[in-house]
């Protein structure tokens, strides 16, 4: 169970005919692939509810806090990324330093990141679709096609579709798919470049006063204070203060979500080594740089007590008679939400594709086609269970469970960072996390702090889906296993899928 997989071979299996992915990307699309995931409903949605109910204008340094987290988590990824240049991220990084085991826990997690992640983006995205078909067209559909609570009788089908049709996309070339990206994440851009030079009009100092709310203060929504594991063990939290900014920190993690998926995409990259690592710091940096410029305008412009926890950053327009720049921020929220779900799938495809080529799961998946370059197989079975789930699942708690998966995956890694320095210090690293075993150590801790703001049954459901994970491992991967039976870390069994 706890064999590990070494570089070489890992670097060696990129190469098998039928399984070799097609290398078109440079720092750049990294960069801009990295911006089209995350910025998303971390920043247009979450922002009203972690300010309303949790930080107050401090949402600002919640956003700073949940930066920090994942710039500890990025160096190490970054620095695995330059050493594994190979699809799967945080897999492949853990089966080259923790052994086979660890490397199926993270490839099971990630599923809560990507998968579920891009269920629950899609069933926020049909929403804000339908409000603005509503305002622009004077389109009303009926509410069952996209309601956050279907069933099998009425699915949220406007979900699903949107799903589909980027499952399609995703299935043209990761080319096409960088291409889309770009473009919408110019839209993107734009709109929240246009929030905060708009919004900076209408910014009242007195909004701002008092920056962080005394704990305890009467929220937005009046709800009482968010469930987390610290205050079920004892530590006086509450709404707002210090406890609050933190609270409101693992809400926003959410918004961050996506940076390690530029990690995911290593093996199509022209110059892995040193684009990689560009790639995941340079999208993390501008990310952090926008969130606490948008949620300092946005607190601004609105008491805290009056933000809407719903849609925050075009309701403060309205509020301010600004409706045109309202709209505009739902057209943006709509178009930036499609890279997001494609890309959280993009990702989700390239670590099944990575575990299928090491036959932990069937090999069937992994072929690639060989006009597009893409795993095709593994993206129409993605698309289609992602679509299914956003259609049927009433998705509401679950959502919290991608936070807890992410951050899970950010702690394995920095222990994975450690563990490989130690294994194998000879191996060529073009990036370094600097300070080792300091820096990954306070990034594990960090990742796991943040883990306890985060309400105990989302940590009871994250130990049940790794439960039936291990049960899954045992019954298929760790006999199937490329490793199983060789006795060392070299493969033998090399007959195509
Ligand atoms: N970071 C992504 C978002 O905010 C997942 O939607």
């Amino acid at each position: 169970m706890f064999r590990t997989k070494s570089v070489e071979d890992a670097i060696a299996t990129t190469d098998e005919p039928g399984s070799r992915l097609r290398k078109s990307l440079g720092a750049w699309d990294l960069t801009v692939f990295g911006v089209g995931v995350i910025i998303g409903t971390g920043i247009f949605v979450l922002t009203g509810e972690a300010a309303g109910t949790r930080a107050g204008p401090a949402v600002a340094l919640s956003f700073v806090v949940a930066g920090v987290v994942c710039a500890l988590a990025a160096l190490c990824y970054a620095e695995f990324a330059s050493t594994v240049p190979v699809a799967g991220s945080a897999y492949t990084f853990s089966y080259a330093s923790l052994g086979e085991v660890v490397a199926w826990t993270i490839g099971w997690d990630l599923i809560l990141e990507m998968a579920l992640g891009a269920s629950t983006v899609a069933v926020g995205w049909s929403s804000y679709a339908a409000d603005l078909l509503r305002e622009t067209l004077g389109l009303q559909l009926p509410a069952w096609l996209y309601s956050a609570s279907p069933s099998l009788t009425e699915p949220n089908l406007l979900a699903a579709a949107v799903v589909l049709v980027l499952t399609a996309v995703l299935c043209a070339g990761t080319k096409t798919s960088s291409r889309v990206n770009a473009v919408v994440v110019a839209i993107k851009l734009t709109v929240v470049g246009i929030v905060v030079v708009a919004g900076l009009f209408f910014v009242r100092v007195a909004n701002w006063s008092p920056f962080v709310p005394p704990s305890g203060a009467p929220s937005a929504a009046a709800e009482p204070a968010p469930p987390s594991l610290w205050a079920d063990l004892g530590v006086p939290l509450g709404t707002f203060g210090v406890g609050g900014v933190l609270t409101a920190a693992a809400l926003v993690f959410f918004a961050f979500i996506g940076f390690d998926i530029v990690a995911t995409a290593a093996e199509e990259t022209k110059d892995p080594q040193r684009d990689v690592p560009r790639g995941i710091l340079g999208s993390l940096a501008i990310c952090t740089l926008l969130y606490v410029l948008v949620s300092l305008v946005v607190t601004g412009m609105v008491s805290y007590e009056r933000i809407s926890v719903e849609a925050p950053l075009a309701n403060a327009f309205r509020a301010v008679g600004a409706d045109v720049v309202a709209t505009l921020i739902s057209v943006g929220t709509v178009a930036g939400l499609l890279t997001v779900m494609m890309i959280l799938m993009l990702g989700q495809n390239r670590v099944l594709f990575a575990m299928s080529r090491d036959r932990l799961i069937p090999p069937w998946f992994s072929r690639v086609d060989e006009r597009t370059g893409v795993p095709v197989r593994i993206t129409v079975v993605t698309g289609v269970v992602v679509a299914f789930v956003a259609a049927f699942v009433p998705i509401g708690e679950l959502a919290q469970m991608v936070n807890i998966g992410t951050l899970f995956a950010f702690v394995l890694v920095s222990i994975g960072v450690v563990v490989l320095r130690r294994s194998r210090p000879d191996l060529p690293r073009a990036f370094r996390v600097p300070g080792v075993p300091v820096l990954p150590v306070l990034s594990a801790v960090a990742s796991i702090v943040l883990m306890g703001f985060l309400p105990a049954v989302s940590w009871e459901r994250l130990g049940i889906w790794m439960a039936i994970g291990l049960v899954v491992y045992l019954a298929y991967g760790h006999r199937r296993s490329r490793l199983a039976g060789t006795g060392s870390a070299r493969a033998t069994d090399r007959h195509g899928p």
